[in-house]
């Protein structure tokens, strides 16, 4: 049988390709050739960012290129790299308060609370929510919400306050794991034993195990419980 095609519009361009393909492996099938715009193709990396809208509706749309789906009439860009403010800190110069994310991300502070950052997120983050928290100076909860950002840039491309959200956010993570996170005893003691030797036998049969008996002893793995 053969393949189903569509017409999609890439940068304004005509293309026909397959229905089957993502819209990554459409842009290549088009003959693009991406140098930046990906990465990962796993939707980890946040590299391929696209906007696109479907004729005939006035809504944009925002997608990870690797993990959506092309559509009849998709009209889309990419937007591979967004200009981000950045402001410089040394996180070993912080004393990991609240206080200090708002006095190098003072802007937070002007968020108008339009929740476009949320609606544009193709993690389907609660932006909104991590920006409150930040606000409010719970860096936990900022952590928390933020966790699956995959720094895209989107939510700030249609920001009318035009903050750099997920950067604070980054910030909030970074805090948390440095000063806030409890920390683990035996994790400490783990790092010890590798140190010292204990493990080094054991890494070295690994790295020489064929493929297949590798996956075995993964899947037959000791798992910790969880608490
Ligand atoms: S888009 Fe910008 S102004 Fe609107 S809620 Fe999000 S951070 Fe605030
Ligand atoms: S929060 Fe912003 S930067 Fe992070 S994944 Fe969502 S849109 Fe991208
Ligand atoms: S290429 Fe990494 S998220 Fe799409």
């Amino acid at each position: 049988m053969g393949e189903n095609m569509i017409d999609i519009y890439i940068m304004g361009e005509h293309h026909r390709v397959p229905d089957s393909l993502t819209i990554l492996q459409a842009l290549e099938y088009a003959g693009y050739r991406l140098i930046r715009g990906v990465g990962c193709r796993g939707g980890f990396c946040g590299a391929c960012a696209t906007v696109y809208r479907i004729a005939g509706d006035y809504r944009l749309k925002f997608a990870l290129a690797c993990q959506t789906k092309v559509e009849p009439n998709m009209q889309l860009a990419m937007i591979p790299y967004f200009p981000a403010h950045q402001p410089r800190y040394r996180l070993s110069e912080l004393k990991g308060t609240a206080q200090e994310v708002l006095n190098i991300y003072p802007e937070m502070l002007t968020c108008y609370g339009c929740n476009t950052c949320t609606k544009s997120c193709p993690q389907e983050i609660d932006v909104l929510g991590y920006v409150s928290a930040i606000i409010r100076g719970d860096i936990p909860l900022a952590a928390d919400i933020s966790f699956d950002c995959i720094m895209c840039g989107l939510c700030v491309s249609r920001c009318p306050a035009e903050l750099v959200k997920h950067h604070a956010a980054l910030l909030c993570r970074r805090i948390y794991g440095k000063f806030l996170a409890p920390r683990s005893e035996h994790l400490k003691q783990r790092i010890q034993e590798v140190k010292t030797g204990k493990f080094t036998a054991a890494i070295a049969e690994l790295k020489n195990m064929p493929p297949e008996e590798l996956k075995k002893v993964y899947a037959n793995r000791d798992i910790e419980p969880e608490e």
